[in-house]
């Protein structure tokens, strides 16, 4: 393990959730020492108590979470005693992003609640079938939902966590490299796994296993080179890991990639694969705006010009005049009165 899980989910469950307490700075107990998951989940809810407090904002808000495991073609909901997201290849990614695995969360109590739920069927997964924790991967979303109190409108916003499985476990099963990654090329290309060898099948299952942890692993590595080269086509239908992740990975999202490596020395060319994937990763440009956001940014554009060319128009015109004007009133007794205009 390089500490892709420990980034992600580490929380002190004994830390007693005093909000002053989460957020003590001094990096010994609270939020400092969580990892990222626990502690988006403590920012969010302290941003959204900050909204309520502010009655004057009329902003009301709520949060949601749906916390899947992938592996393989199977997606399973951690937080429903691990059934199955869906039933055919584009359902369960539908399924989950319609809100059907989600769960209504109040407080950072439920998440952590829901965090040891997931974490428990994931252990009890990791002694049935051969270490699946560490090889599948993680899907957990939020889900936030702001309402304008004001004027109604509704915001929907998601937010991806994902912690990725292994590709470590390849190598040290005992296929040959090429050999699978021959058959993952063969999968991605015509859907289908080449036919194996009596000599193969021993370790069928476990090859099958490996294949199905890179698979989604190489798909996101083929989304992440055309989002770098800026290719029509993002193949996130590749794999139910980037048909999850496709939101957050293109268009209107920002993504941050953290990538963790590992000390040991026989490693090395899989750390080095994933500081590369990294660094392709850094040069992903955001490609697109939402078009809500276009929309509204030429808008003012328009609407900047129009006050600019308004108030350069009364700059040309603008000035003091002072002018006489005599008039004689014939009924006042030929009396000249003089009175001035200003304009
Ligand atoms: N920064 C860290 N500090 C202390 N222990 C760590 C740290 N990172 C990882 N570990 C420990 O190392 C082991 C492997 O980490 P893990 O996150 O499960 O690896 P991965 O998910 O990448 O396979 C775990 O027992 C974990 O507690
Ligand atoms: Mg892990």
């Amino acid at each position: 393990g390089s500490g892709k899980t420990y980034t992600m989910f580490t929380s002190d469950h004994s830390v007693k959730c005093d909000e002053d307490d989460l957020f003590d700075a001094s990096g010994k107990s609270g939020i400092a020492s969580w990892g990222i998951i626990p502690r988006v989940c403590a920012e969010i809810f302290q941003a959204i108590d900050f909204r309520k407090e502010n009655v004057a904002m009329g902003i009301g808000a709520s949060l949601s979470l749906s916390y899947i495991e992938i592996y393989g073609n199977e997606v399973i909901d951690l937080l429903r005693n691990g059934s199955a997201c869906g039933h055919s290849r584009v359902a369960a990614s539908r399924y989950v992003l319609e809100g059907s695995a989600e769960v209504a969360i109040e407080s950072i109590e439920d998440v952590l609640q829901l965090l040891n739920v997931g974490e428990k069927l994931k252990r009890k997964g990791a002694t049935a079938m051969n270490q699946r924790s560490s090889r599948a991967h993680t899907v957990l979303i939020l889900k936030l939902t702001q309402n304008s109190r004001k004027t109604g409108d509704k915001m929907t916003s998601r937010m991806f966590l994902a912690d990725l499985g292994g590709s470590e476990k390849l190598k040290k099963s005992q296929i040959l490299h090429d050999q699978s990654n021959f058959i993952v090329e063969k999968i991605i290309h015509d859907g289908n796994a080449p036919q194996q060898s009596s000599q193969r099948e021993n370790s069928k299952n476990q090859l099958q296993e490996a294949v199905y942890i890179n698979l989604g692993l190489l798909a996101l590595k083929n989304c992440a080179e055309a989002l770098k080269y800026k290719r029509r086509h993002v193949p996130y239908a590749d794999s139910k890991l980037t048909m999850m992740l496709s939101e957050g990975m293109g268009g209107n999202s920002r993504t941050t990639v953290l990538i963790c490596g590992s000390q040991e020395a026989d490693q090395t060319a899989e750390t080095i694969d994933a500081l590369k994937f990294g660094q392709s990763c850094g040069k992903i440009s955001k490609t697109s705006t939402s078009s809500n956001i276009k929309m509204l940014c030429s808008l003012v554009k328009s609407i900047e010009k129009e006050i600019s060319d308004c108030e350069e128009e009364i700059e040309k015109h603008e000035r003091w005049e002072m002018k006489e004007t005599t008039r004689i009133d014939p009924r006042a007794e030929g009396e000249a009165r003089t009175e001035t205009w200003n304009t």
